[in-house]
């Protein structure tokens, strides 16, 4: 059960103070009965809602895909940084939304918002080993002999990796790792005697980031990409 309001803005409807106007004007039907308090609790998967006698399809979760910019925290609130919920457009404003897991405020890239919880925690398990793939820049060239060491567990005090898997591209390099610890990526290359200097998510799970969005912006992904956050375990 939820309070018709919240499910109404969450629907697009309007916000919440212009869902109790509408609401009160008489313009909402629940199974085809007018009601014009919006505070009532209405079982929102089975109950039929209509506005203006158009039926409104009920979405409980909405999954968003961000190309998280630098400068951005990985929360929903903060004092010092704006956060990436704050670059979601004002439709999604009673979805409670939050990121599914952190990027550093510098780092950019895919960065999936959602109101899941239980998604949320099936990605983010340290038992699921969801990969991630991230595209860096160091201060020096990356050698044969460091991609040894990042291709090897590594031990960095609070926890030992699983083997990353590392591929040189253009302009620097790309690397999978299994886990999601603070700073992880930075502190593998910062063992190897080197410095992040770059770092961009560019995919989770078999997701990748949708290259057309540019810096902030976000999309909603399809059923099916929503599936593919989750597959690829080892
Ligand atoms: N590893 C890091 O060091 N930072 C991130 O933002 C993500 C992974």
């Amino acid at each position: 059960m939820e309070r018709l309001d919240k499910i109404l803005a969450n629907m697009g409807v309007g916000t919440r103070k212009e869902v109790k106007k509408l609401t009160r004007k008489g313009a909402v039907k629940v199974n085809g009965v007018t009601v014009t308090d919006s505070d009532i609790k209405i079982d929102e998967e089975n109950d039929e809602i209509t506005v203006f006698d158009q039926p409104l399809v009920y979405r409980k979760y909405v999954y968003l895909m961000l190309n998280k910019p630098s400068g951005y925290v990985s929360a929903v609130t903060d004092n010092r940084y704006p956060t990436v919920v704050e670059l979601a457009d004002d439709f999604y404003s009673n979805y409670d939304l939050f990121p599914v897991g952190r990027l550093d405020v510098d780092t950019e890239g895919l960065l999936v918002l959602t109101n899941d919880g239980a998604l949320a925690h099936k990605v983010l398990s340290p038992k699921n080993h969801i990969p991630k793939k991230y595209f860096v820049k160091t201060k020096r060239q990356v050698t044969k002999e460091d991609v040894k060491m990042l291709q090897s567990p590594m031990d960095l005090g609070d926890f030992t990796t699983i083997p990353a898997k590392v591929e040189f591209c253009e302009d620097g390099v790309v690397i999978c790792i299994y886990e999601g610890k603070f700073h992880q990526v930075k502190r593998m290359f910062e063992k190897t005697g080197n410095e992040v200097t770059y770092l961009k998510r560019i995919s989770m799970g078999k997701l990748c980031l949708d290259e057309k969005l540019e810096l902030g912006e976000m999309r909603e992904l399809e059923e099916q990409e929503v599936q593919l956050l989750v597959l690829d375990k080892i």
